[in-house]
């Protein structure tokens, strides 16, 4: 019997078994298991059957699946929650599946995090450093769908629609998202990125599917070393890079954008940042963890952070801006 205010184990016991979660969901979106069970539903054995996975594992798959609650189970079918059927159904704008295999494909590493702790060092076999790492060419597709929402609610703020033929940088752009939605949103614009080789040539890939690529160039290279122009770009963006950076290097990579914008133009970066008191979203406070792991200086880095390198670089006025997503948008011009 349980007695009143005394704690349970089960808050323990679900974050023990966080790993299994992670890795029964990134099983399922491999497999298509959510696919599979769009309209009516349907039992282990019509997974099975649909998906070519075997019936003993379609069973085990379903069962963690309604015990994480991404199922229901009635009558001996099984459906998706609207959670699954907004997020985890491949082909959807929205679809978080990717992320949650590259993120199974990575628990082994996260095996190591007690040594990181240990040592202040990362224990991964692969940090950020490394040039063009495979990492990045699994991630960034995978990652896309989480910058859509923000890519979406940055043009609207914007007004890039209506801004006539503007002209940006996207440093570390990945899968070209941004760039994707912008030109997509303003035919007369046109877009740059710069990133490891390889990545750009998925991010061509990708942008195609947007019918923009016409306007899409890529720049190869390191972002540390590589020049970014002078007064060349209305807009430049930062996505998501900041927090594998030092302090330092961030710096010197704002005055780079600084150089680069046209007067008055905006500097956006979007990243999990903590409040100056290092509270936040969830997600971006456990990204500490994930950047032990794998950098050898980043970090979640707050909001005054951001402000001081920002002011220190030239840029006068910065704005802090919550998104759809745990990240944050920040406008610095
Ligand atoms: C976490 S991803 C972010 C991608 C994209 N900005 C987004 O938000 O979806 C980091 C990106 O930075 C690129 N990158 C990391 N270090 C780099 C470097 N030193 N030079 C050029 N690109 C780099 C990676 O290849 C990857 O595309």
């Amino acid at each position: 019997m349980s007695t009143p205010n005394q704690p349970t184990p089960d808050k323990v016991m679900q974050l023990i078994t966080g790993g299994w979660a992670a890795a029964i969901l990134g099983s399922a979106a491999k497999h298509g298991v959510f696919d599979a069970l769009t309209g009516e539903g349907d039992d282990a054995a019509g997974v099975a059957n649909k998906t070519g996975i075997s019936h003993r594992g379609a069973q085990a798959v379903l069962d963690g699946l309604t015990g994480v609650g991404l199922v229901t189970l009635s009558e001996g079918r099984y459906t998706n929650t609207p959670e699954a059927s907004a997020f985890l159904i491949k082909g959807q704008p929205a679809y978080l599946g990717g992320m949650a295999e590259v993120m199974t494909g990575s628990l082994a590493e996260w095996g190591t995090l007690p040594t990181a702790v240990e040592t202040g060092s990362p224990s991964a076999t692969t940090t950020t450093e490394a040039a063009d790492n495979d990492f990045w060419h699994v991630l960034v597709p995978a990652i896309a769908p989480l910058s859509l929402p923000v890519a979406r609610m940055t043009a609207e703020r914007l007004g890039i629609a209506t801004a006539g033929p503007v002209r940006w940088l996207d440093v570390g752009g990945g899968s070209g998202i941004w760039s994707a939605v912008w030109l997509e949103a303003n035919t007369e614009a046109t877009g740059a990125q710069l990133d490891w080789p390889v990545v750009n040539t998925i991010a061509k890939q990708f942008v195609t599917k947007f019918s923009v690529a016409d306007r899409f160039e890529t720049i190869d290279g390191d972002f540390h070393t590589v020049d970014f122009g002078s007064a060349n770009y209305d807009y430049a963006m930062y996505g998501n890079i900041a927090h594998q950076e030092t302090p330092a290097n961030n710096v010197a990579i704002f005055r780079k954008f600084r150089k680069a914008l046209k007067p008055g133009g905006t500097l956006l970066i979007n990243d999990f940042v903590l409040n100056d008191d290092r509270t936040g979203h969830p997600f971006a406070m456990m990204f500490a963890s994930q950047l032990l792991l794998a950098t050898t200086g980043g970090n979640s880095w707050c909001q005054s952070d951001y402000r001081t390198w920002l002011g220190e670089a030239g840029f006068e006025s910065v704005d802090i801006v919550p998104t759809p997503s745990p990240a944050t948008v920040i406008f610095a011009s």
